[in-house]
């Protein structure tokens, strides 16, 4: 079997970009026999970015009963909250110790921080925590423990995983063949959804549409998605839309035939945003109900994450004895 893990960082509410990028395949993934899944809920990672407590549990909150109320079955999953698995952090000390710094100076965003601060006239380090900094040793960690061979993920994470493969080539060159190298699964059908103004959806860039928004929030976000000024009836170029490129995400082949056609014989922009909230109103209609009542009883969120923890210590506990063993920290004898 093919073990195929991915995690979101617990930083904000989850949008209509972590839907279709991650949460929406990685569901698809875990439904096929060829695949053990683990998913989790990245909270260590969420420390870097996110110094407020309150904000931190919310998102953690939100994102579990986001995965749970789009149907993932955490009979087949193994579904848990990353602070649970009590070895990462000690798995990802051995692994720092394996780690070049050379390799940590390259990567992006530590390189961009660095960037922000030269050109804001600052010292390079300036406001630069070593969390940022050994960012990607945890996430290799993260992959690492449970030996996962296949790591969905965007564009953007690509790098963290070739990272992960270069820490665990080294360490298995050091101690023996421990580690499988994982490999980023990128799916270029699946292009980076863009936001309410056409650049990347992203929670830094405060241009999501949340995916579980009510009805009336939904429909008023759609309708802020930029679009530019044409005169009624003029066709509009699909290409450069982001209403079009949502509507692709969201539609089926025919649908998206449909829609192109619409656009050549100058659909209105209200029109065609009236039906993109339908699109994803009805897809998304009933795991909102769901989300909503999960929210309302957060018991049975914490309930699933702790049977998913258990799962996941089943294989990170004795994983990590043995690595302990292989490096010489041992019971004295
Ligand atoms: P994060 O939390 O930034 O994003 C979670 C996933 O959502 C994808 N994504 C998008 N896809 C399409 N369009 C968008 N607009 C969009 N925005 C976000 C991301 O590519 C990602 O797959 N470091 C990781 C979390 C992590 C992890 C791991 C992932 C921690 N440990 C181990 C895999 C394996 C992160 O910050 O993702």
């Amino acid at each position: 079997k093919q073990r195929v893990l991915t995690g979101i960082t617990t930083t904000g509410t989850p949008h209509l970009g972590n839907y279709v990028g991650a949460i929406r395949p990685a569901i698809a993934a875990s439904q096929d026999e060829n695949n053990q899944s683990f998913y989790f809920l990245a909270d260590y990672h969420a420390l870097i970015k996110c110094h407020d407590p309150e904000q931190v549990h919310q998102s953690t909150r939100e994102i579990a009963a986001t995965w749970l109320a789009l149907g993932l079955n955490t009979d087949n999953v193994v579904f848990y909250r990353q602070s649970d698995i009590v070895e990462i952090p000690e798995l990802t000390w051995l692994l720092t110790c394996q780690t070049a710094k050379g390799l940590m100076n390259r990567a992006h965003a530590y390189k961009a921080a660095v960037d922000a601060n030269r050109d804001d006239g600052q010292d390079s380090d300036f406001g630069i925590t070593m969390g940022l900094y050994s960012y990607p040793v945890l996430m290799a960690a993260d992959i690492l423990m449970f030996n996962a061979n296949k790591v969905p993920v965007g564009k953007d994470q690509i790098q963290h995983i070739e990272m992960a493969r270069d820490i665990a080539a080294r360490f298995n060159h050091h101690y023996g063949e421990h580690f499988a190298l994982p490999e980023a699964v990128v799916d270029d059908n699946v292009a980076v959804l863009q936001g309410l103004d056409g650049r990347k959806m992203s929670k830094s860039y405060g241009n999501t549409i949340p995916l579980f928004l009510t009805e009336k929030q939904l429909k008023k976000h759609i309708n802020k998605i930029k679009t530019n000024l044409l005169e009624p009836g003029e066709p509009k170029d699909p290409d450069t839309s982001t209403v079009f490129q949502i509507w692709q995400a969201f539609a089926t082949p025919e649908q998206t035939a449909e829609m192109r056609q619409a656009f050549a014989d100058g659909i209105a922009w209200g029109e065609s945003k009236k039906q993109l909230f339908e699109l994803i109103n009805g897809q998304i209609g009933e795991a909102r109900e769901r989300y909503n009542e999960l929210l309302a009883n957060p018991a049975q969120i914490e309930v699933e994450l702790e049977k998913g923890a258990e799962k996941a210590r089943a294989y990170s506990a004795p994983f990590l004895e043995k690595l302990r063993e292989a490096v010489g920290i041992r019971k004295i004898r």
